[in-house]
């Protein structure tokens, strides 16, 4: 870190004024360039977070420019792990209370992942007047409206930009950029761990699990990686885009949700002749009656999809406005630095609207904003093993009618077809209702 970090702490001291705060009696310090004397503190000394403290150390010039000259200091990490050495002058601790009570920590940073403690830690901090930047995505999906509010009140700033996307701009675009559209639509690969595992089974015929091992070694998985292959990582960044989006809180229990586990490389070979490719695809639809459909599942998306060359840990995030039409954003979804530098364009944010909160925000939901979705239009591919000569042509009749995906099995007893479009509840009732067939693989047909 900066070797003149300490004097410039000093001569921050030595040009400090008192500053009577109108509305909560806080003290400001003002920097040598005229700017603020901010003190940061990262909770969670982790990928992302060891990240953060590494591109505020690298970057420090650069960030006192882009903070209107604020003087951003880091004070305190929050780990409950021994490290050694220090980053900078920052302070290792280990008891949450010195940031909680420390008024010169005006700035924190949540990288510790998961909903407890960071749920109650990111509340404290807000009700005690610290801004918090997070990039804890379980917390903002499962929380936002409640931490929006109490950010609300206390006239500070509760920001969240890496919590999707990693390094993608998505926050800020959705909420400042696009803000004279209605958006209708939003759709995208949220999880760059499964879109990893996808692209290593489609390019490489690589076994899942091996693609997995890679993917974690790398450092994209979540520390258990069940939330990343079961989908629930997606889920989480869907609620958080389609809240943002839409304008009220979307909950993740209220949202379908279905990972890559079940997904096989005859599925992967049967999309390619299909003329596509399997992706995980989190999307949100705004209904006409203003209720919204939501889902995450894995989809066969067409080899002319914008999102179906993303490739790798890449995340693409498809935005449909009534103004712009299809705007995308792409890149790194998943890794530290990528992450961290969201989490700093948040810091510096912080910094630049200090004591002002920033109109931001989404009211809360009941249960019936996301409807169920068997109420929700698709088609459907199979895969399914045939237990009689008259098995297609019964299952054209319940489907109202099927494409055959051209698929090689020498005994000719397994099949692959797209059904036509109709709700999810008459697809699954066609279904169940075919005993002529024995389903692999069900998977849905999207057309982003
Ligand atoms: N595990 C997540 C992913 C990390 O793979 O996308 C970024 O949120």
């Amino acid at each position: 870190m900066r070797p003149e970090n300490a004097s410039a702490f000093s001569a921050g001291y030595l040009y400090f004024r008192f500053i009577p705060r109108r509305l909560y009696g806080k003290i400001s310090y003002y920097s040598p360039g005229g700017g603020l004397f901010l003190n940061v503190a990262i909770m969670g000394y982790g990928t992302v977070g060891s990240g953060v403290a590494e591109l505020l150390a690298k970057h420090h010039e650069h960030i006192v420019k882009k903070s209107t000259q604020s003087e951003l200091e880091l004070k305190y990490i929050l780990d409950i792990r021994d490290f050694d050495g220090l980053p900078g002058n920052a302070v290792f601790i280990k008891d949450f209370d010195i940031i909680l009570n420390d008024p010169a920590v005006q700035i924190v940073v949540e990288t510790m992942g998961g909903l407890h403690p960071a749920y109650e830690y990111v509340l404290a901090c807000l009700k005690a007047g610290k801004s918090v930047v997070t990039s804890n995505k379980e917390l903002v999906a499962e929380k936002g409206y409640e931490l929006l509010t109490a950010a609300e009140e206390m006239n500070v700033n509760f920001l969240f930009e890496a919590s999707v996307g990693g390094g993608i701009p998505i926050i800020r675009p959705i909420s400042q950029c696009l803000a004279a559209n209605e958006i209708v639509e939003i759709a995208g690969i949220l999880n760059g761990t499964t879109n990893f595992i996808l692209t290593r089974m489609i390019h490489d015929s690589m076994s899942f699990e091996a693609a997995l091992k890679i993917a974690q070694d790398n450092g994209y998985a979540e520390k258990d990686p069940t939330a990343d292959i079961e989908g629930h990582d997606a889920c989480r960044k869907i609620c958080i885009l389609a809240s943002l989006c839409f304008g009220k809180h979307v909950y993740p229990k209220s949202v379908y949700t279905e990972g890559i586990t079940k997904i096989t490389l005859d599925d992967v070979e049967c999309a390619h002749a299909w003329g596509g490719v399997i992706k995980l695809i989190g999307r949100a639809k705004k209904l006409p009656d203003g209720r919204i459909s939501a889902m995450v599942s894995p989809s066969l998306i067409h080899s002319s999809s914008q999102l179906a060359s993303v490739d790798d840990v890449f995340n693409a995030i498809l935005v449909r406005g009534d103004a712009t039409g299809d705007v995308v954003f792409y890149g790194r979804g998943a890794g530290k630095m990528p992450t961290a530098s969201a989490v700093v364009a948040d810091v510096i944010d912080c910094a630049k609207h200090h004591e002002r909160k920033k109109l931001f925000g989404w009211a809360d939901s009941d249960d019936s904003y996301v409807v169920d979705r068997l109420d929700t239009v698709t088609s459907l591919y199979v895969r399914c093993a045939l237990k009689s000569p008259d098995a297609l042509a019964r299952a054209d009749a319940a489907f109202g009618e099927i494409v055959r995906i051209p698929y090689f099995d020498p005994e000719g007893s397994i099949a692959a077809f797209t059904t036509a479009a109709a709700t999810e509840r008459e697809l699954f009732a066609a279904l169940d209702s075919l005993d002529c067939i024995e389903p692999l693989s069900v998977i849905r047909v999207t057309d982003y």
